[in-house]
């Protein structure tokens, strides 16, 4: 395999933590409808969520799931385009479904997400089995795409929208345990990182409807869920006015919300940016046992001129600032996880240690570390060269993930010995007689599974662990 796809991806999550991320299968919904969708996600927690709406839309359209490619009439992969290899993975896919093409001709192909708008039309010149290219924000309009691809054309939507939320879809659960599930809060990102094509790819930031968002949460309680991951690519700027301009929400105010909804249920969300987490979210966090100690805080690097090239549009004192403020409102134990770039455009040795300098003052619970990926369209691909050489980048991206490793199992030492409240998601990966649930900090926590069931939440005294995992036993 080519190297450089090799490794643009190293992360050090768990089995779980992965499998909640990567590409997935959906779960069938079997209600007898004449024709068959298969739909695989890739990228971020946003395409996973967006993969529930469209199955929603779909579903209205007489089409049921499939985890069974073979069996499909229909087959989307909901794309991502966030480094080179995301795509290459994309490409590679639609070559293995070429095959299951062949023996069915009359099943359909359509590619949507971010590389559907990243690439658009041309895509259907690229690849030519693709049917149909669909972005995120035209998947109302997928009935009627799917009638021209049924009258033999191709069919294409791209079109960027400034209000669209799909706040009265409701999704169907694929990704979910029928523990916890994802609600989208908001769309699209207005900030302009250099080495970004998000804003390219989902358009302008938008939140939905505060109340909307509270009544998909009050479902899922009603349906017995125990946790809501609030999603969004800037959660901290989340800002909703209802029409008559009476109303206005902000993030800390949404979360209080939704916290207040049951204290049964967790409430976590993703992702927090640097410029914007104010100390009104850390209090609100503070003030609810039920929203959980953990923040996502990207940060990138730790340079200061590497980050205003980046456009991140603070520094590294400003970012240590945020990182104090977590320590001293939520404490210590509040889970910190970040997501960092090795080898930027310009890049230097010295920088780079200011990205594992900062590693070591914050001690990040765990981390996802890329080398850096050129974009077509980007700031940065316009305005600056990609001049590390990829040797470098690789090099700097190893003593990364090994700082991380050492944060990690320092963080995880700390556990060692105390009693976590462990929400439980099912059996553990290796063995049925044990369960894998999640801490308030969102470590994997694995322990014996006595009478403990899926949903439960469980005292769990921890004895050990390792970088990715806590072990323990049930306390009652
Ligand atoms: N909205 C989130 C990030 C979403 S993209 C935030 O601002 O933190 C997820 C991560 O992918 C980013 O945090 C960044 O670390 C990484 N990433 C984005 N573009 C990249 C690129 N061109 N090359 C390498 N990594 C990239
Ligand atoms: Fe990309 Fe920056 Fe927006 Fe995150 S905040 S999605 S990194 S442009
Ligand atoms: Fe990828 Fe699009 Fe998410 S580029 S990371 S799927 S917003």
């Amino acid at each position: 395999m080519d190297p450089i796809i090799d490794l643009d991806f190293i992360d050090n999550r768990t089995p779980e933590q992965a499998a909640a991320c990567d590409t997935q299968v959906t779960k069938e919904t079997n209600t007898g409808k004449t024709r068959k969708l298969y739909i695989e996600s890739y990228g971020c927690a946003m395409n996973f969520s967006d993969s529930e709406i469209v199955s929603s839309i779909m579903f209205e359209q007489g089409f049921d799931t499939t985890a069974d490619i073979a069996q499909a009439d229909l087959v989307f992969l909901n794309t991502c385009s966030i480094r080179e290899k995301a795509e290459q993975t994309v490409r590679n896919r639609l070559g293995q479904i070429n095959y299951y093409k062949k023996k069915k001709p009359e099943m359909m192909i359509g590619i949507l997400g971010c590389m559907a708008e990243r690439l658009k039309k041309s895509l259907l010149e690229e690849e030519k089995i693709v049917d149909m290219v669909v972005g995120p924000d035209a998947y109302r309009d997928l009935p009627n795409l799917i009638n021209e691809v049924d009258g033999g054309q191709k069919a294409v939507n791209v079109l960027l929208s400034r209000e669209e939320t799909y706040a009265d879809i409701n999704p169907i659960r694929l990704n979910s345990n029928g523990v916890s599930a994802f609600i989208s809060i908001m769309r699209g990102c207005d900030n302009m990182c250099s080495f970004c094509v998000v804003p390219f790819t989902r358009g302008r930031e938008r939140s939905r409807d505060a109340h909307s968002i509270v009544r998909e949460a009050e479902a899922l309680v009603a349906q017995g869920y125990k946790e809501v991951t609030l999603l969004g690519q800037n959660v901290d700027s989340y800002k909703w006015e209802s029409a008559d301009g009476t109303e206005k929400v902000n993030f800390a105010q949404l979360l209080e919300m939704v916290a207040l909804l049951s204290p049964d249920l967790r409430v976590r969300f993703s992702t927090s940016h640097p410029k914007d987490i104010t100390d009104e979210v850390l209090h609100t966090m503070k003030k609810y046992d039920n929203i959980c100690k953990y923040i996502h805080l990207p940060a990138q690097s730790g340079n200061s001129r590497v980050l205003e090239l980046m456009n991140r549009t603070y520094d590294r004192a400003w970012y240590i600032n945020r990182v104090d403020a977590i320590r001293s409102i939520l404490g210590e134990d509040c889970g910190i996880s970040s997501d960092m770039i090795a080898g930027f455009c310009t890049e230097t040795e010295e920088e780079h240690q200011d990205t594992l300098s900062l590693m070591d003052y914050v001690q990040y619970d765990y981390s996802y570390m890329f080398f850096y990926s050129e974009r077509p369209g980007t700031l940065a691909a316009r305005k600056l060269e990609d001049d590390i050489p990829l040797e470098v980048k690789k090099r700097r991206l190893a003593e990364i993930i090994e700082k991380q490793r050492e944060t990690s199992l320092a963080r995880n030492k700390r556990d060692v010995g105390k009693v976590h409240k462990v929400l439980v998601e099912g059996p553990s990966k290796k063995s049925d007689e044990q369960l894998s649930g999640r801490n308030d900090q969102n470590k994997v926590v694995i322990f014996d599974r006595k009478h403990y069931r899926k949903g439960d939440y469980v005292n769990v005294l921890v004895h050990d662990c390792s970088v990715g995992t806590l072990f323990g036993e049930a306390v009652d």
